[in-house]
């Protein structure tokens, strides 16, 4: 048996082309255009990329971007100024300060005062508090966990009733990917470093959501028959061969899981896309909140 090829790049086109339809509609019935504010914090080459990727994107389906680049040396309190000035910006609907900050900087003060009207993100605790509870809506869900399960539901995976398992507990994926599996009734279990035996419980799940940034690390004999895995990880490891000297795997060993998963995403091409696509998503649905918009 081959996996169905859960295909994060068509899936993530098609979305785009949904969002940009309706930010057209908003525009012409409302003359609202959604707007996004980056905030990129230093010189990483990384973190550059993902904010030079999100602005492009925007371009792409008519959201307005607002780019703020600031000096790595810049102090929290004059960092808090700048998000201020985003909050009370009547064109900026969603906020992104892209992590990781520099050391000197508080993440957890600099991400609580973004507005939670404008935390396109969900990493406020508001918004990550609400998704936590059961009957609580938070006002954004995080890009990654939500691409994720657009794929899964995208594909026609069913997840009410099923074992998922989760590995990894980070802020930005494993946590709130547990649960928006949990409220979409998946049986969930959720494994860290301290896991034991993890083959084992790896190989109890009809679905898999691998988020740990260790390269190829679940083997194709950990996965169960017929599974559905979405692979989260994007690591590059040295390749002499390929042009750029390395090449970017997942954590998932993707020609071993192919051989016995009954879905799974491509390292790149799976999640990787869907990512900004639901921020994009955030973005317009927070445009759309704004009065006299419906
Ligand atoms: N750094 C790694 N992932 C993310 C993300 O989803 N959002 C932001 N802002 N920074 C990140």
């Amino acid at each position: 048996m081959t996996a169905q090829l859960i295909d994060g790049t068509a899936i993530a086109a098609t979305i785009r082309a949904e969002i940009q339809a309706e930010v057209e509609a908003l525009r012409e019935a409302a003359g609202i255009v959604p707007g996004l504010a980056t905030v990129l914090v230093g010189q990483r080459k990384d973190s550059q990329t993902y904010v030079r990727m999100k602005k492009r994107a925007c371009e792409e389906v008519g959201i307005a971007s607002f780019g703020v680049e600031l000096s790595a040396e810049i102090s929290e309190a004059d960092l808090l100024v700048e998000i201020e000035a985003l909050n009370e910006n009547p064109d900026v609907h969603g906020i992104l300060v892209q992590l990781p900050l520099p050391a000197h900087i508080d993440e957890e003060q600099i991400l609580g005062s973004i507005s939670v009207h404008k935390d396109v993100d969900g990493f406020h605790p508001v918004n990550i508090g609400r998704l936590a509870m059961k009957g609580r809506a938070p006002g954004f869900v995080p890009c990654t966990p939500r691409g994720c399960i657009e794929l899964l539901e995208r594909s026609g995976i069913e997840i009410a009733g099923r074992h998922a398992v989760v590995l990894g507990r980070s802020n930005i994926v494993g946590l709130p990917v547990a649960m928006l599996l949990l409220h979409r009734n998946a049986t969930l279990t959720v494994c860290h470093s301290r896991t034991a035996d993890l083959p084992a419980v790896v190989r109890s799940a009809d679905i898999l959501v691998a988020a740990v940034g260790q390269p190829e690390m679940v083997r194709g004999d950990w996965i169960k028959p017929g599974a559905a895995v979405i692979d989260v990880g994007i690591n590059a490891v040295d390749d002499a061969s390929a042009e750029r000297g390395y090449r970017l795997v997942g954590d998932v060993h993707f020609e071993e899981a192919q051989a016995g998963a009954g879905a799974l995403t491509p390292v790149p091409g799976g999640v990787g896309p869907m990512t900004i696509a639901m921020l994009l998503r955030n973005t317009l649905d927070s445009a759309r909140r704004v009065p006299g918009s419906a």
